[in-house]
């Protein structure tokens, strides 16, 4: 066979072989660039006579047309084979139905939040709120808890990193401090002190994590302070809370004699229902108490004349009690399929 045939059966096969454009570039070079191939046949055609010359410059030229045709050919079949992998990879399905967009919802757990809030507002409770960053003073000192009292370490604090003086209150118990201070700040022309009767809804922090516990939680404080506030009264509205949050009469309410430093005496509220997933399981859904003397006069009230109840509630809890919700992990993992069964 002809070397110039060959040359075309070559360069076809070379350019079969690029599968990019820069590898076709160089293959081109390797026929039609300064030393090429094609290149040398067409300098080696100077040394020919004159009557030969034309012959083989007539089948070079032939050759040389029949590369750059196959060449032209791949460059076009590698950019329809560019164009349509772009077109792959952006490719949208038209026919997939819509998204669209669900309708929102609020989170169990803001829901139980709002609801205790109107309940204890309608019998003249006013909510009010306090910082989640506080200062140790308010979340224990002024609680009846002084540096060092073993009571502190009942609660697993986060402290602020380089400060031992400002920490992730551990409970709601720090505002009923606050509350005390800025009523009776209000009402300081006022004899009797008019009742102090707030609702303290927020988020609360300890290093603890299993099904009931989690290191971010919600409480929601109660504070009555009057002339004469007793146990009773303290019985009687969470009693009375826990049968309207619930909506319920099957729900058996205990009060269990417990500890707090800034109660005296105080009790630890338990619920068990009838029936359904937590059949006759008691669990805590709240601490209690009347307020200790000490408390009182941190917060600018006369103990010898004013008594006072108050109590936290874990609404996460009770949320988990109001839906049948066996780990309260759930509410805080952000899982749509479990958050939007509450819509
Ligand atoms: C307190 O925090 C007291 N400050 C409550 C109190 C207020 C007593 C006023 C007296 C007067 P305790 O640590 O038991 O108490 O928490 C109160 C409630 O918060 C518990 O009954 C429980 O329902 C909830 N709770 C406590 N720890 C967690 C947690 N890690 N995760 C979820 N809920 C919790
Ligand atoms: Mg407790």
């Amino acid at each position: 066979m002809d070397n110039l045939d060959q040359l075309v059966i070559d360069a076809r096969a070379a350019f079969a072989e690029a599968s990019a454009a820069a590898a076709l570039e160089q293959a081109k070079a390797r026929f039609f660039g300064k030393n090429g191939l094609i290149t040398e046949q067409l300098k080696a055609l100077g040394g020919l006579p004159p009557e030969r010359k034309r012959e083989r410059g007539a089948e070079v030229n032939r050759a040389k047309a029949a590369i750059e045709a196959a060449l032209a050919e791949r460059r076009e079949a590698l950019r329809e084979a560019e164009l349509s992998a772009q077109l792959q990879a952006e490719s949208l399905d038209v026919t997939l139905p819509g998204r669209g967009s669900a309708p929102g919802g609020l989170h169990p757990v803001s829901r139980s939040l709002e609801r205790i809030e109107r309940l204890f507002q309608s019998i003249g409770f006013v909510a009010v709120d306090g910082p989640e960053i506080e200062t140790d003073w308010h979340n224990f000192t002024a609680l009846n808890i002084p540096a060092d009292h073993p009571a502190r370490s009942m609660h697993d604090t986060f402290f602020l990193e380089g400060r031992e003086d400002v920490l992730l209150r551990t409970h709601t118990s720090p505002v009923q401090i606050r509350a005390m201070l800025a009523h009776v700040e209000q009402t300081r022309d006022c004899d009797p002190m008019p009742d102090l009767r707030v609702i303290m809804p927020g988020r609360v922090y300890r290093v603890d994590s299993d099904a009931t516990h989690s290191p971010m939680f919600h409480q929601a404080e109660g504070l009555w302070v009057g002339e004469r506030v007793s146990f009773a009264d303290l019985k009687g509205v969470v009693a009375d809370f826990l049968c309207k949050f619930f909506e319920t009469d099957d729900l058996q309410v205990r009060f269990r004699p417990s500890f707090f430093p800034f109660t005296e005496p105080s009790a630890e509220v338990d619920v068990a229902f009838k029936g359904g997933a937590l059949d006759g399981r008691w669990l805590e859904v709240a601490g209690c108490g009347m307020v200790h003397p000490n408390v009182l006069r941190f917060g600018g009230i006369d103990p010898e004349r004013y008594t006072g109840f108050a109590f936290g509630f874990g609404p996460d809890r009770l949320t988990m009690l109001r839906y049948g919700v066996s780990d309260l992990r759930l509410f805080f993992e952000g899982d749509l399929r479990f958050l939007s069964q509450f819509r």
